[in-house]
């Protein structure tokens, strides 16, 4: 018996992409997720490597603090980690983080000498990370975390330069992309920037403002998160106008949902999450159309419980 199976091209996932001399082989990301490994582990290095070798373009790397490089992270204990994604074809970015994850701060109780210790981390941990040989650094400024607070007008009660109007909220944000973009340019490192579009007290309208400023200020990648609502890429469609390329994310590991985005051009790269956790070989079993091997992420969020628990972060339906 011939069995009709509906053809399905999945071509755009597959598309190379050239940002300044950076060539992704393909527009699969993987975003940052802690995965309780540790970075300067060979359980880490071993954990995104083989993401790397199932056929991602990019390995965005958790959220990891800015005061963390030169003291326990350094240039020489984070190679193997860029070595081992290198050697799977992709390129390695990672996210900074300004403050301490477990010991959250509020914008109102950071002196300036505070936010001025934080941009210098920033400038010191982009250092290590063009020594360590990253393709990328992306300042954390979504979900409600640091730099996300800054800029939401419910969150952020300081009342001086960096509070208050939407020009002085957006001033963190301008202050550590200036302060790495030189240091960037030096080594060639891509800056990325993750942001929340519509968020605690603002909406689009603000997030384009800032995103306008953070591309004059020499922003290469916009990641937005999240930025499938309603539609697929719905809230990242808006910063295509502004002329870089822009990441969508949420639960684009559903193949047609990716190809939506990238049809209607509501945004350059998609990024898988949890379904990476799930299954390394994702995007190589769709570029194989081997969609029934894919082990499935069933959004259970049990991986969020393993994070918050601090053990390495698994998945109940596979790895
Ligand atoms: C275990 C886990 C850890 C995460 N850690 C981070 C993080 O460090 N930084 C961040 O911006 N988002 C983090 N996220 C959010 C993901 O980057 C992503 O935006 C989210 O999982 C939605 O994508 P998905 O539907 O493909 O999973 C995390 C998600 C998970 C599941």
């Amino acid at each position: 018996m011939t069995r009709y199976v509906t053809p399905i091209d999945v071509s755009p996932l597959f598309e190379p992409l050239t940002i300044k001399d950076r060539l992704l082989r393909n527009r699969i990301v993987m975003p940052p997720m802690v995965v309780n490994r540790g970075l300067a582990t060979s359980e880490g290095a071993e954990w995104y490597g083989r993401r790397a070798q199932g056929g991602v373009g990019l390995v965005i790397v958790e959220a990891t603090s800015v005061g963390d490089f030169g003291s326990t992270l350094t240039a020489d204990n984070l190679r193997p980690l860029v070595d081992a994604v290198h050697a799977g074809g992709a390129l390695i970015a990672i996210q900074l983080f300004p403050v301490n994850r477990f010991e959250p701060t509020a914008p109102g109780d950071l002196s300036l000498a505070q936010i001025d210790q934080m941009i210098a981390d920033y400038r010191t941990a982009t250092q290590v990370c063009a020594e360590a040989g990253f393709d990328g650094v992306e300042p954390h400024g979504a979900h409600g975390y640091a730099l996300n607070q800054f800029f939401s007008p419910e969150m952020n009660s300081r009342t001086d330069e960096y509070g208050g109007a939407l020009q002085n909220r957006m001033r963190l944000a301008l202050r550590i992309v200036e302060a790495v973009r030189p240091i960037c340019d030096a080594g060639g490192l891509l800056l990325l920037y993750r942001h929340t579009p519509v968020g605690y007290g603002y909406g689009i309208e603000d997030s384009l403002a800032l995103a306008e400023e953070l591309v004059g200020a020499g922003v290469d990648v916009l990641d937005m998160s999240p930025s499938s609502v309603n539609a697929p890429g719905d809230r990242a469609a808006p910063f295509m106008a502004l002329d870089v390329p822009v990441i969508a994310v949420n639960e684009l590991d559903q193949v047609n949902r990716a190809l939506e985005v990238l049809r209607e051009e509501r945004a350059s790269l998609i990024a898988v999450g949890r379904g990476l956790i799930a299954d390394a070989d994702w995007a190589a079993k769709v570029h194989a159309l081997r969609f029934g091997d894919i082990c499935e992420c069933v959004y259970c969020d049990e991986c969020f419980t393993d994070l918050d628990a601090g053990i390495p972060v698994g998945c109940t339906q596979g790895e």
